[in-house]
């Protein structure tokens, strides 16, 4: 096979890979780290908000339902607490209202796959 259908292939295949294509894409953490995330959180230690890592951990990672996608993203949009209470001593997570459901959505899957 040479390299233009390799490519082709390679291409066609990113639809299907969800979290794992949103894990690795640097658009997705270029816009946390435009936006205020990593004020607050780090992807592998407590800051004022849970570790990435252990948000994963905790929803299944890469294996999470749609449902807990949604949930994550409508978390991240509105903002709120007492998931974290016992590592953040109740910190609330602040709302990002200006955020639409599908960035919000990607930076879940991307969160997911640390
Ligand atoms: C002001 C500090 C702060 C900022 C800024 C912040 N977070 Fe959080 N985040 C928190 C705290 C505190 C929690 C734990 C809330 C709880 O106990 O339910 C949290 C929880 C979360 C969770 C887990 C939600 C759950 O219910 O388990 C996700 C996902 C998350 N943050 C993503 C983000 C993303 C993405 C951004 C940037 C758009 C962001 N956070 C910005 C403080 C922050």
């Amino acid at each position: 096979m040479n390299a233009k259908y390799l490519f082709v292939a390679a291409i066609a295949l990113l639809p299907l890979s969800g979290i794992a294509q949103a894990a690795g894409d640097p658009k997705v953490k270029s816009m946390m780290a435009h936006s205020d995330c990593f004020t607050c959180h780090s992807v592998d230690h407590q800051v004022i908000g849970p570790a990435y890592k252990d948000v994963a951990k905790r929803y299944h990672g890469t294996k999470a339902s749609p449902a807990i996608i949604a949930t994550l993203a409508g978390k991240i949009i509105k903002g709120g607490n007492g998931n974290w209470n016992k590592e953040t001593g109740g910190a609330p997570m602040t709302a990002h209202p200006k955020m639409s459901k599908a960035e919000a959505e990607d930076m879940a899957k991307w969160i997911l796959a640390q």
